[in-house]
């Protein structure tokens, strides 16, 4: 069984500032990521697929499929965007979600997985998780098998 990890990039901004909480609990919570007018980060993300090595290709994975997957789910639809505003899981009114990098690797997560047998209808390659960095301190991972 091989693992195989593709990074990709997408710039967006997001304010942290969860609609549940006061404005005083939001700043005590948040800090600067809670500033009214938001901010931009360079978000880097790694998608990880396991499968056997097929042996006619000598691959584990059709990475220009992945590719194009990733770009049509995540890619496109995040970079340079404003999260809060133009990403429907994280804008309008409760229950939206706090586009914390969190919820922003479940949400690509849940993209690549509810789409993944349309362009992998085989038993392999098999999404595995995906890892998302959100400054060059934080790094986040989700597994494909740990969410709905
Ligand atoms: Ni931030």
């Amino acid at each position: 069984m091989f693992r195989v990890t593709r990074r990709y990039a997408f710039a967006a901004s997001h304010r942290l500032h969860a609609a549940e909480l006061s404005e005083e609990g939001n700043r005590r919570l948040y800090g600067k990521c809670n500033n009214p007018y938001g901010h931009g980060h360079n978000y880097l993300v790694e998608v990880s697929v396991r499968g056997p090595l097929e042996g006619t290709t000598g691959r584990v994975v059709d990475t220009a499929v992945l590719d194009e997957l990733v770009r049509r789910e995540v890619v496109l639809p995040f970079d340079h965007r404003n999260l809060n505003q133009e990403v429907a899981v994280f804008a309008g009114v409760a229950p939206a979600l706090v586009p914390t990098s969190e919820n922003l690797g479940f949400e690509i997560c849940r993209r690549l997985k509810g789409n993944w047998k349309q362009v992998f209808p085989g038993e392999w390659p098999k999404l595995e998780k995906v890892r998302i960095g959100e400054t060059a301190r934080n790094i986040f991972e989700v597994g494909a098998d740990e969410i709905e």
